[in-house]
């Protein structure tokens, strides 16, 4: 994919330019068959057009399998904004961002992703209802990183009772790669659940966080190192393609469970870590609780309501689990599969007339 076409299978892709502030975005809509596209906004300074456009594509349509498997009302969309967001981002930007997200009328809502944080949501929300992960003082969200790492914690929980018959992680050493909002989120639910963790990450800040929060991490040079020490569960949390022709040999960890998006490098990837016994839980299956969260917003948000649609991820990677052991094929196939009968069944839906809607 890469190419808007018929082959990449999306609804619409809006190209948005407003030259005086230097807005260059690009909102994709993968799907709206269960309901508006949802999905954050990444601010990127990507090399070309055809790189924005190839991860607004991708991201889009990951979305639309996220929400479907988070048992949301959206479908999939993602926007990007070409620029670096330290040296582009302004007011007059963001609200013209907003102005073109408020001119799809609905069809898509907005939210965080890389390069685009809580309060620059306040300030798109003063020209759009369609955007989601805003602050709390504001009726938002707030951070999502809470509940994705409620979610993947749920997700991991899932696969230990799959492969050693308890939910418990006590006595399981797990390897986080990546401490940053989500990985620190995670490393308190494995620690109070009687994990032993072992961690890695790039910033200083990050390893400083966990030296003087949790002394007892073990901390580690790099992911490389990481991947084999002798763990049982790899929690990667930093940025996509951690799984690959490389690393998946190297493994030692038995279930792999982590907040990144797009994990596997390519496909065959997923086979690759069947033939090795590796159990992975997809990717974004087990990170969906930061859509939950802020889905929840569209309707006034309540924390506890997220966190318990967050909880039903350990039910989705169950059943996906067991439908990959029954259908013997890899989870990420099963997940798939799971996916695109939601999209199918409940969209179809639409076709029952409901006069005035
Ligand atoms: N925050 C959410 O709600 C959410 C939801 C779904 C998916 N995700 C995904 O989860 C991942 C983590 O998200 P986050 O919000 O915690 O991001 P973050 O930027 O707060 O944290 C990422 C951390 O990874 C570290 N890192 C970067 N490269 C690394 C490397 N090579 N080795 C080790 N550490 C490295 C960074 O220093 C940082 O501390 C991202 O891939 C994100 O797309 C996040």
């Amino acid at each position: 994919m890469g190419v808007f076409s018929a082959e990449s299978g999306h609804e619409q892709v809006v190209f948005c330019h407003d030259k005086p502030t230097g807005l260059r975005a690009i909102i994709a809509i993968y799907s709206t068959a269960l309901g508006p596209g949802l999905g954050g906004t990444r601010f990127y300074p990507y090399v070309s057009e055809a790189e924005a456009l190839h991860d607004a594509l991708e991201l889009s349509r990951a979305m639309a399998y996220k929400n479907a498997l988070a048992s949301l009302d959206h479908g999939g969309g993602k926007a990007v904004i070409w620029g670096d967001p330290e040296r582009d981002k302004s007011e007059p930007l963001l609200r013209a961002y907003g102005r073109f997200v408020e001119s799809l009328g609905g069809r898509y809502y907005t939210a965080c992703d890389v390069g685009t944080y809580v309060h620059d949501m306040d300030v798109v929300a003063r020209e759009t209802r369609f955007v989601t992960g805003r602050s709390a003082a504001n009726g938002g969200a707030g951070d999502s990183s809470v509940l994705t790492a409620y979610g993947v914690f749920q997700g991991m929980r899932a696969a230990a009772e799959h492969l050693w018959g308890t939910t418990s992680l006590a006595g399981r050493a797990v390897g986080i790669a990546g401490l940053g909002k989500v990985g620190k989120h995670l490393t308190k639910h494995l620690l109070d659940d009687g994990a032993t963790v072992v961690a890695t990450d790039v910033s200083e800040r990050a390893l400083a966080w966990a030296r003087e929060t949790h002394p007892q991490v073990t901390l580690v040079s790099d992911a490389d190192t990481l991947i084999r020490e002798p763990i049982d569960v790899y929690a990667p949390c930093a940025m996509g393609g951690a799984l690959d022709d490389d690393t998946v040999p190297a493994l030692r960890a038995k279930v792999v469970a982590g907040a990144a998006n797009n994990q596997l490098a390519h496909p065959g990837i997923e086979k690759l870590l069947a033939e090795r016994g590796v159990l992975y839980t997809p990717d974004y299956v087990v990170n969906s609780g930061g859509v939950i969260q802020v889905a929840d917003e569209i309707h006034g948000f309540n924390f506890e309501r997220a966190k318990l649609r967050a909880a039903g991820i350990y039910d989705t990677t169950r059943q996906i689990l067991h439908l990959a052991a029954a259908d013997g094929v890899p989870p990420a196939v099963a997940a798939d599969r799971l996916a695109e009968r939601r999209m199918a069944e409940v969209g179809r839906l639409r076709g029952i007339l409901l006069p005035g809607r």
